[in-house]
């Protein structure tokens, strides 16, 4: 049977979950080309274009140039432009992945059209409704037909939210999938000249990541957080590659930070992973990192106070550091008591989710497909 899948992309932190979904697809016999939908939530060449080309994304067949705006605004933008492209193009099932603003547009456009919803990365819950994020998991999740979870906490919050055990499956990580798929194949693909230049000047240093608008939006907690951070860089420094939103907000402070901080535009993907790969520990309030973090076994201190990717904590290398500037230091202190390197890696995380979950799509399909008459 030949189903059509569309798969929708929005924002930085999809395009690494789209592309072993791509490969996959390609690699099998049985399917056409899937139909990628783009919708330009993010735009800029550092948050959108060079992930397409270093991950070896097509180029869209719809770019639907949403941009920035206030969530209701940008939800509704990205639903109202995408529903005549699935009326056009008519797909078995739309496959959405994550929790931004276009995983939960897309799904509720689909949905309300009867076309099927898989969700890729389902059942993560932090418990924390002010996270924006947490809303579109928990709508995202509550239309899926079929929900394609990462970690066994996923399989607990979906079954305690009633959903039926059949549309659900532990599958892996796609987004792991990627990673191994990168690094396998970084020695090819050398270092841009910024990286390439903090490697050399230091031996030994931090990454940190900090874009999550409770964390950078309230200057009080920013300054808390760059406290804790100008600390921690007088005994190893920190390279930080500065997301647009927090840009504006450390403008907005108004201060210098420590020399020891050092601020670098935002990274492509590979050069990201060149520079946190071989960083003594990653401070970070980013979702994915502290996966990627615990898949490398490279130290990391979550700069939330909680965390919808508990296997990480429990079987990774991931400490809660919170958002006080004591607390950051303590977990700081923790994290470097442990091992630089660690090997545990969660089940399931070997490279071939996006293998497992079009099986699994692909019988699911078959299995509703209208049935030739005898
Ligand atoms: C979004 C996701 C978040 C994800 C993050 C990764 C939602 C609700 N949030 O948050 O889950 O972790 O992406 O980056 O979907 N901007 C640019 N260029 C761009 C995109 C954005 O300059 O290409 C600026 C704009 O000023 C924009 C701001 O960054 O207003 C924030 O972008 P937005 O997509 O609204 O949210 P993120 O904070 O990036």
């Amino acid at each position: 049977m030949s189903h059509k899948l569309m798969l929708v992309a929005g924002a930085r932190p999809n395009f690494m979950k789209i592309a072993p979904l791509i490969r996959a697809a390609n690699a099998r016999g049985d399917l056409p080309p899937v139909c990628l939908v783009h919708t330009g939530q993010h735009y800029d060449e550092g948050m959108s274009e060079v992930f397409f080309r270093e991950l070896g994304l097509p180029k869209p067949d719809h770019y639907l140039a949403v941009g920035s705006a206030s969530h209701a605004v940008q939800t509704a933008k990205i639903m109202t432009a995408f529903e005549p492209v699935l009326l056009a193009e008519k797909p078995a099932c739309v496959v959405v992945v994550g929790d931004v603003n276009s995983t939960l547009a897309c799904a509720l456009v689909a949905s309300k059209l009867a076309v099927p919803v898989a969700h890729v990365e389902a059942g993560l819950r932090s418990g924390d409704r002010t996270m924006p994020e947490e809303i579109n998991r928990v709508l995202t999740d509550a239309i899926s037909d079929w929900l394609f979870v990462t970690e066994p906490s996923g399989l607990d919050n979906l079954a305690l939210e009633g959903r039926a055990a059949s549309s659900v499956f532990h599958v892996g990580h796609v987004m792991i999938d990627n990673l191994l798929h990168e690094v396998a194949r970084l020695q090819e693909a050398p270092p841009g000249e910024t990286c390439a230049r903090l490697k050399k000047e230091l031996s030994r240093y931090g990454v940190v990541t900090l874009h999550r608008p409770a964390n950078v939006d309230s200057l009080e907690v920013l300054s808390n957080i760059l406290r804790a951070l100008e600390t921690i860089a007088t005994d190893l420094p920190l390279i930080s590659p500065v997301h647009p939103r927090t840009r504006s907000n450390l403008a907005k402070l108004g201060r210098e930070l420590h020399p020891g901080v050092v601020l670098t535009e935002s990274l492509g993907y590979r050069d990201f992973v060149h520079l946190w790969g071989d960083a003594e520990i990653i401070l970070t309030d980013s979702g994915g990192l502290q996966e990627e973090a615990t898949a490398l076994g490279v130290r990391c201190v979550t700069l939330r106070e909680n965390t919808e990717r508990p296997v990480t904590v429990t079987e990774g290398t991931n400490i809660l550091g919170g958002v006080t500037t004591d607390s950051i230091l303590a977990a700081y202190h923790t994290a470097l008591t442990r091992a630089r390197r660690s090997q545990r890696r969660p089940r399931l995380w070997d490279g071939q989710a996006a293998g497992r979950i079009l099986e699994i799509l692909v019988k699911e399909l078959d299995a509703r497909a209208p049935k030739p008459r005898a």
